[in-house]
């Protein structure tokens, strides 16, 4: 950077990753604006807020006439990147537009082509379309900045903050101790990458005016080196005293019994099944690498987790210890070569 203080813009800021960059830009020295609406939550301390809201045209007329070195921007619906592009795209040196790997066609290899695009001014928000949403964005991005668009598509992002905790419950339940209910096979890859992580690579590219575009993930990690890290790191803490007992149980008999992969009720975070996720599980985390993302050990990561989530913890994945308990009850029972009648199986009369 140059001696004068560079002005960085954050479409977004008030959550998770783009509040951690917002942050991170502070304690660099940049002059940090977010813009948003004021409704998921509060920035970091220390910056301008811009209030608008990325719905209709008038909503973005705050922004007009301001100038940045740097926007980040986080959206997932092309007409409100498109909105914001029209405004500022004239008056900005860097543009980072944070993607995500959803935007591949086929998740069951690693090398698929992207998704067919939306169109560049839909506002369908439906999560169904957020892949296809995510790709018109990065087109109107590039089209609009060239060289000056920097596209980091992440895979799960993990760490201090998060919202959305998908991963949140294997921690907590780790932390518990006794026997766990451990999905699939414990050779399956898994893959992450740490928000702060991601955040000071975000700041970097600003910094150096990197473009292009790459996956933002780090290296496959077997579920159960993954699930062991995060014992050791919650010993390290003084959190547990025991380790726990993970109990493998095959992918099949947990879809049988209604363990929902990936997200969501009934769901273990980070599984996912093979082979249709054998893609989503192994993209080529070299290229980010080579460009300047650094990773953090996994025990860093689950610690930043637990300080900043640990206590007041929103879950939106995660077996409750009764439907863990009743798999894991009808997986001895099989062991045991028990009888486990089908679903539609009726007592005779
Ligand atoms: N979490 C993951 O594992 C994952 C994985 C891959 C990619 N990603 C991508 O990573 C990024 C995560 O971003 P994030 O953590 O900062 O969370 P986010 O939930 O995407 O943040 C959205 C931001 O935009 C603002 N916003 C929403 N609607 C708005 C509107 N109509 N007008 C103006 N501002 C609006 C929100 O603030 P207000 O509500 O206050 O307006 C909030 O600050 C996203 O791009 C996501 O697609 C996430």
């Amino acid at each position: 950077m140059t001696d004068q203080q560079q002005r960085m813009l954050v479409l977004g800021g008030t959550v998770y990753l783009s509040k951690a960059i917002a942050g991170q830009a502070v304690a660099r020295g940049w002059e940090v604006a977010v813009a948003a609406r004021g409704e998921s939550g509060e920035p970091p301390e220390d910056v301008e807020f811009i209030r608008i809201d990325r719905s209709d045209d008038k909503g973005v007329e705050p922004l007009r006439g301001r100038s940045f070195d740097a926007v980040v921007d986080v959206a997932r619906i092309p007409a409100q990147v498109g909105r914001v592009l029209d405004v500022l795209a004239d008056s900005v040196g860097h543009w980072t537009f944070v993607s995500s790997i959803s935007v591949y066609a086929d998740h069951s290899r690693p090398d698929s082509e992207v998704l067919e695009p939306t169109g560049p001014d839909d506002e369908d928000p439906d999560i169904e379309l957020y892949g296809r949403n995510k790709v018109a964005c990065e087109n109107l991005v590039r089209e609009r900045l060239g060289d000056k668009a920097f596209i980091p598509r992440p895979g799960l992002i993990i760490g201090a903050g998060d919202n959305v905790d998908r991963v949140g419950h294997w921690p907590l339940r780790i932390a518990e101790g006794g026997e766990v209910l451990a999905p699939g096979r414990p050779e399956r890859l898994v893959q992450w990458v740490d928000v702060a992580d991601l955040a000071s690579w975000i700041l970097d590219a600003a910094e150096r005016r990197l473009s292009g575009t790459y996956d933002a993930i780090g290296a496959p990690v077997g579920m159960a080196a993954f699930l062991e890290g995060i014992a050791d790191a919650l010993t390290g803490l003084g959190v547990t005293a025991e380790r726990p007992a993970f109990t493998w149980v095959p992918q099949d008999f947990l879809l049988e019994h209604g363990v929902v992969p990936w997200a969501g009720p009934d769901s273990l975070g980070l599984w996912l099944p093979e082979p249709d996720y054998d893609g989503m599980t192994a993209h080529d985390p070299g290229p980010a690498a080579d460009a300047g993302l650094e990773l953090s050990p996994l025990g860093a990561t689950v610690e930043r987790w637990w300080r900043a989530n640990a206590e007041a913890p929103e879950l939106h994945a995660g077996l409750s210890r009764e439907k863990e308990g009743a798999v894991l009850g009808a997986w001895h029972d099989r062991e045991r070569g028990f009888a486990v009648p089908p679903p539609d199986w009726k007592q005779p009369q």
